[in-house]
């Protein structure tokens, strides 16, 4: 039998440049500390812990029923998925988009992130990649064979990158660069200005602007997050990738979207259709459900919930000393390490010393280094024991 070493030595040079995915680390060191008897907390992956709306479920089960869907779905998606999806891109973004070659069904938007890369990049070509950022801009780029050149994100900046800083020799070998506002992992939200200085910047250097806007619906105040389609022009450069995920509660249902320039959307379903066959119909007709006006209430209702945790969050982390970066949007709070301690450090003192798991801020990239990630995605008892756990903690 092959074993371990063997393996890892027959690995692709690509795949073997990649540390282990981030959350699948830090699921080992969880399970870890759980088999030691610790009752632990899990405030790491942006994983929601309310259960997924009613409706969407009957939805799917009506679907699932119906042997028309059991056979391969579309490789674009459905055309009555797109059009739900044109419908609710125009009521909440203002946007219009054809259904026919404009929009895209997706097995959950990490799956079109990481193929945009294959469609886009020949070995040599750079992706330019937000750090601290999702990680798979950078994973993906290094899988298709490119070069990822980091954006560094710094809190002096609002965490918005600074194309100015950008070497003349790396424009001129970037094919793609990735924004992601509301952003994971830092909640920066992003300005219609800066946005306007993206699509300004995609556009003069020729470079597919892709905006990842999965966070688009989990926001406070009623202060709605904008789509890069807002900016008059986008059209002509860019991409933006959604998510069903966060705002339903559908992380297990795989299915997103992705919307934007015609030829760029035909460039991933060429990809797509090349290495996958779609997302399940019953999946999509679920989809369809949760995209329909009535269902904005349960978005509603999720945004209240994590705007009550967050309250709660952040002020027993002031207490205990620690400064938060927040915004009025996502269900990340981006916290500084204490004085003296990595992320790394700081993380394994809150699994060890109170089981509770947080993501190392390096995790997201070595701009990341010195903060830690905190996901407000656990029940709300769990939240109040993560609190009274925290306030204990001796810092
Ligand atoms: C996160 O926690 O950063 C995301 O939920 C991870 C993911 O979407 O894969």
């Amino acid at each position: 039998m092959i074993n371990e070493i063997e393996i890892k030595s027959k690995l692709s040079n690509n795949l073997s440049k990649l540390p282990k995915y981030l959350f699948a680390e830090i699921d080992e060191l969880k399970n870890e500390v759980i088999s030691k008897g610790v009752d632990v907390i899990d405030l790491s992956i942006g994983d929601p812990d309310i259960p997924t709306p009613q409706p969407i479920i009957e939805a799917l089960y009506e679907a699932a029923k119906d042997p028309s869907n059991h056979r391969y779905p579309s490789y674009s998606g459905m055309y009555s998925f797109r059009k739900a999806v044109s419908e609710w891109f125009y009521r909440r973004f203002n946007v219009e988009f054809d259904p026919k070659n404009e929009i895209i069904a997706l097995i959950g938007s990490k799956e079109g992130i990481a193929h945009i890369h294959w469609a886009f990049l020949n070995p040599g070509d750079v992706s330019l990649v937000p750090d601290p950022g999702y990680p798979v801009y950078n994973s993906a780029t290094i899988l298709a064979g490119g070069i990822p050149y980091k954006l560094p994100l710094k809190e002096e900046n609002n965490f918005f990158p600074s194309f100015e800083n950008i070497p003349s020799n790396v424009i001129n070998k970037a094919k793609i660069m990735f924004i992601n506002y509301p952003n994971n992992p830092t909640s920066a939200k992003a300005t219609y200005e800066q946005f306007e200085k993206a699509v300004w910047f995609a556009k003069k250097n020729n470079i597919i602007l892709c905006s990842d806007l999965a966070y688009s619906e989990i926001y406070e105040d009623n202060e709605k997050p904008i789509s890069i389609f807002n900016i008059p022009g986008a059209k002509d450069i860019a991409i933006e990738f959604h998510s069903l995920s966060k705002t339903f509660n559908m992380t297990g249902w795989r299915i997103g979207f992705a919307v934007g320039n015609q030829n760029i959307v035909n460039g991933l379903l060429s990809i797509k259709s090349n290495v996958d066959s779609g997302v399940f119909n019953a999946i999509q007709i679920a989809g369809i459900r949760a995209l329909q006006p009535d269902m904005e209430k349960y978005a509603q209702q999720n945004r209240e919930i994590i705007s009550r945790r967050k309250k709660k969050m952040v002020s027993i982390l002031k207490d205990v000393g620690l400064e938060v970066y927040t915004s009025t949007a996502t269900f990340y709070l981006w916290v500084k390490n204490p004085k003296g301690l990595s992320s790394k450090e700081i993380s394994m003192i809150f699994l060890k010393e109170i089981g509770i798991v947080v993501t190392p801020g390096n995790g997201f990239g070595e701009n990341g280094e010195g903060y830690f990630r905190i996901s407000l995605t656990a029940p709300d008892d769990k939240i109040e024991e993560a609190a009274n756990r925290i306030k204990k903690l001796k810092l």
